[in-house]
């Protein structure tokens, strides 16, 4: 276990002072106009049928960006987001369906990527190495082998890369985490995060031809090819393993990262999974839709994650939050605020974001997208420290893949604190891994 409580709290307050902006909640164009920005930043979104429409909108809320660029394998979504830009600033971005020619383009400065999770390391990858920025939806990577290069190339280009977990741009959240380390709960010991969503269940997959809409063959990418299927595209490929990483990687990934954050932690040395597919039966859906995963900190602290996928019943009112304790009270963290309780659970105080942030639903969107891309382009423009770098994030992300790992292996895994790295499991350490599609392996 590492505590990085000083590097945390120089993060945290460089963090809040690129945070200029009052009045949240605000509509993008709002936004707009409260930005201050010196020069113009030129994006592509890569990826925009869902999420990429909301980093789309998130880019446009401030000052001094422009969108040249909407990458996507859909000519449906592309056109949908050329029309979304066009409604927010009136300007009109070329649509391009390979990644790797838009990244020729010399005029470019920064990508934002929500393709599916198969796509992100390689495209977060490509990018850096042709001197872009990257705003990546988490996960950062399919698979902690390939955090494990794109943080090493992020390293050697040194161009940002600002992962999508976009709490960690909260003014709240960051005011909380703040109180939590001067003392105000006590010593904080454990941390407790969940999620819950009413998904229905997605079917048996039938073949059926390619929409003429689609270029199936890049939307696969580095993923070994298959026959194309009617339960797959959009959103239901976070369900198969060949394209996703489950509700752990899709959700966890958030407030596991909030928990990680309180704690001030890194690697744990024992993680453990266990779950199934127990709400619905007899359809496609590979991973767990019911799932508690914990990570043990030696005999110092804590963390756990309960994703409920397919039942929404709500804690503390909330379908997603972390609640962290300590040796004198609790703070419970979300998106939209946080309280603070003492050892009695009694309530003691509380603060609302004053934006506000979507919660349920699939897509997110809100006030701390904008303030999370503002972060990244304080980063871009005067070097402010990003709120959640790739290296960082990548911690997050490689929890929540140890715990795919040990659901899969129906074991406890043990962690080498300092690495993060499995230990002695030879079966476990072959699942950081995965195959790819010939000519699709990465290197670093
Ligand atoms: N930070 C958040 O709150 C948040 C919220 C929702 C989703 N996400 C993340 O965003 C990502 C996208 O999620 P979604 O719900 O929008 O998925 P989606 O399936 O609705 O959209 C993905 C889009 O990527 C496109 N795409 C696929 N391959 C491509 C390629 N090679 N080049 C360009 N475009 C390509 C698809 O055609 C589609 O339009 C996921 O990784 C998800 O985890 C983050």
């Amino acid at each position: 276990m590492k505590s990085h409580r000083r590097e945390f709290i120089k993060k945290t307050a460089l963090g809040t002072a690129g945070l200029t902006i009052g009045g949240m909640g605000l509509s993008a164009a709002s936004y707009r106009r409260i930005v201050g920005a010196n020069d113009t930043v030129v994006f592509a979104a890569v990826g925009v049928n869902s999420r990429g429409l909301a980093n789309i909108q998130a880019v446009l809320g401030c000052r001094g960006t422009a969108i040249s660029h909407i990458c996507d394998v859909d000519s449906r979504a592309t056109g949908k987001s050329i029309e979304e830009v066009s409604k927010i600033n009136g300007s009109k971005p070329a649509g391009i369906t390979d990644i790797r020619k838009l990244l020729e383009n010399k005029s470019l400065d920064a990508i934002t990527v929500a393709t599916p999770d198969h796509w992100h390391a390689h495209m977060a990858i490509m990018a850096v190495q042709a001197g872009k920025h990257v705003y990546l939806e988490k996960p950062s990577s399919h698979n902690i082998a390939e955090n494990e290069i794109l943080v090493k190339v992020y390293r050697q280009t040194g161009k940002l890369i600002q992962m999508g977990n976009q709490q960690r741009s909260a003014p709240t959240s960051i005011e909380a985490i703040e109180r939590i380390i001067k003392g105000d709960i006590g010593r904080p010991y454990f941390g407790k995060a969940w999620y819950a969503n009413r998904r229905g269940p997605i079917g048996v997959g039938k073949i059926i031809p390619v929409p003429d809409w689609l270029d199936w063959d890049l939307w696969q990418g580095p993923a070994p090819r298959t026959d194309y299927r009617d339960n797959i595209v959009h959103y239901n490929w976070h369900w198969f393993w060949r394209w996703g990483t489950g509700e752990l990687l899709n959700n966890a990934t958030h407030e596991v990262d909030i928990c990680r954050w309180a704690l001030g932690v890194d690697y744990p040395d024992k993680v453990s999974a266990m779950g199934g597919r127990l709400h619905f039966k007899d359809d496609d859906w590979e991973f767990c839709d019911t799932q508690v995963v914990n990570y043990q900190y030696g005999d110092d602290k804590l963390i756990t994650w309960e994703g409920k996928s397919c039942n929404g019943m709500k804690e503390y009112n909330m379908d997603r939050g972390a609640l962290i304790q300590g040796t004198e009270g609790s703070f419970v963290l979300h998106r939209n605020g946080y309280e603070m309780y003492d050892l009695a659970g009694k309530l003691i105080e509380n603060k609302e974001e004053t934006g506000k942030s979507e919660t349920t639903g699939t897509r997110g969107s809100g006030s701390l997208d904008v303030l999370h891309m503002y972060n990244f382009l304080e980063g871009i423009r005067n070097g402010t420290r990003l709120n959640a770098p790739v290296d960082d994030g990548a911690v997050s992300v490689n929890l929540c893949h140890l715990g795919n790992i040990s659901q899969r292996l129906g074991r406890m895994l043990t962690i080498d604190t300092s690495t993060g790295k499995i230990i002695k499991d030879n079966e476990a350490k072959a699942l950081m891994h995965r195959v790819y599609e010939d000519g699709w392996e990465l290197s670093g």
